[in-house]
């Protein structure tokens, strides 16, 4: 199969990959791929193949032995996200409980006031004009996470720049420098909570034990508190400000939300389907010959699966490139799909559309700054911004 190289294309591509996605998947579910941060990978493109390799035991995660300074990591990997059955099972059992929809409905009044608190502070800005990501996409979901973890002086600044270092496609020196601040951070975190612990879920995570009665070891906690904190702070960003940018570039459909709130829910799902954060689920790599559709994938061949393209595939949803927050975009795989669907997703819908209401209740002259000439997060993970100049 013919290697499709991106690298020259790399900045329109991280622009608007949409188009480049549509013309993959009008040749065939899966190419083999070439970007920055990705050479001579599979990427399966079109939907029901997407849907069912994310559901696929042959297709494994453990990729430990992969990158040689993992093991430097003290445990960064070693958690659910980058984990199979057993493993995985163990890992997720012990934190599922805290996400549930009933529990995260019991932290609706804190969001409402983190998102209003974020929201006065960019309605004081002179000139009535402010970046959206440093006045609300980034601090809500950040805010919230570092509470309910319990660290709420997390240094954020640099938190931020590890993450974004780890998820960008740099490698290298500086990712591994990146790992080891980020890692010796956690270390130290983990200890002054086993020293002072509260009602946090970091503290309920150091006593917690499993059905055998066993305690998460160091590199588990360390892995734990890694995948939530990243996770619960890189995507959510992208749903708040990808989804504003969709709305406020299609004024018949802001005007529709605005007009009937009571689509919020249908316009957040569509946010997610249309121009969702993650753009491919993390590596997976066959661990026996896979055959999707009609090629041959060869044991220990890494997949990357995209999600950006899987829910843009008009054999699943018509007319996909257009925003429509009265279509029914159930079955978008946004939040990924089979073991290791989004343990956030209740939590994420629930800020994703109190920040959207709120925003939208709070600044009725609300308007994108300049459209275009984004700086866009490199990579093929995550899709979305650096910064968003509003106005109102
Ligand atoms: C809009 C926001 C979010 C999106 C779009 C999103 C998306 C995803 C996706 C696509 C996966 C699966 C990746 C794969 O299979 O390779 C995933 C897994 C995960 N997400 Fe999220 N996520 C979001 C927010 C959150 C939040 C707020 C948290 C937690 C605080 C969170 C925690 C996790 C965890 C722990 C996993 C791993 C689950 C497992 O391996 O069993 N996510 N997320």
């Amino acid at each position: 199969m013919t290697l499709i190289d991106l690298r020259q294309d790399a900045e329109d591509f991280n622009a608007n990959p949409y188009p480049y996605y549509a013309k993959m998947r009008a040749a065939g579910p899966v190419h083999r791929i070439r970007t920055q941060d990705a050479d001579g990978v599979w990427l399966v493109v079109g939907h029901e193949e997407a849907r069912a390799a994310l559901n696929d035991p042959r297709l494994v995660k453990d990729s430990r032995e992969i990158n040689g300074w993992r093991d430097e990591s003290q445990g960064l990997f070693t958690n659910m996200l980058d984990a199979d059955p057993p493993q995985h099972t163990r890992l997720r059992k012990l934190v599922a409980r805290e996400f549930t929809g009933r529990r995260v409905q019991a932290l609706r009044p804190r969001v409402q006031e983190i998102t209003d608190a974020c929201i006065d502070g960019m309605l004081s800005a002179p000139a009535r004009a402010a970046d959206l990501v440093d006045s609300l996409a980034f601090p809500l979901p950040m805010t919230v996470i570092c509470e309910l973890f319990g660290v709420p002086d997390l240094d954020r600044a640099s938190f931020r720049v590890w993450s974004n270092e780890l998820i960008g496609p740099t490698g290298g020196d500086q990712e591994s420098a990146a790992v080891l601040a980020m890692s010796d951070y956690l270390v130290s975190l983990i200890e002054a909570k086993r020293e002072r612990p509260g009602e946090d879920l970091l503290s309920a995570l150091i006593r917690a034990r499993d059905e055998d009665g066993d305690q998460l070891s160091a590199q588990e906690l360390v892995g734990m508190a890694f995948l939530l904190l990243v996770a619960g702070h890189e995507t959510t960003v992208n749903l708040i400000s990808n989804g504003v940018r969709a709305l406020l570039t299609h004024p018949d459909q802001l005007a529709a939300l605005r007009a009937d709130m009571s689509l919020l829910d249908g316009a957040v799902e569509e946010m997610l389907r249309y121009d969702g954060p993650v753009e491919t689920a993390t590596y997976r790599h066959a661990a026996e010959p896979v055959r999707i559709g009609s090629t041959e994938i060869a044991a220990g061949d890494p997949v990357l699966v995209s999600l950006g393209s899987a829910d843009r595939d008009p054999a699943r949803f018509p007319d996909p490139d257009r925003f429509d927050i009265r279509r029914a975009p159930q079955g978008h795989l946004a939040f990924g799909h089979g073991i290791h669907f989004c343990l956030g997703a209740p939590l994420a819908r629930m800020e994703g559309r109190i920040a959207v209401r709120t925003l939208l209740e709070r600044c009725p002259g609300l308007a994108l700054d300049r459209n275009g000439g984004y700086e866009w997060i490199p990579g093929l993970l995550m899709h979305g911004v650096r910064k968003m100049p509003v106005r109102w």
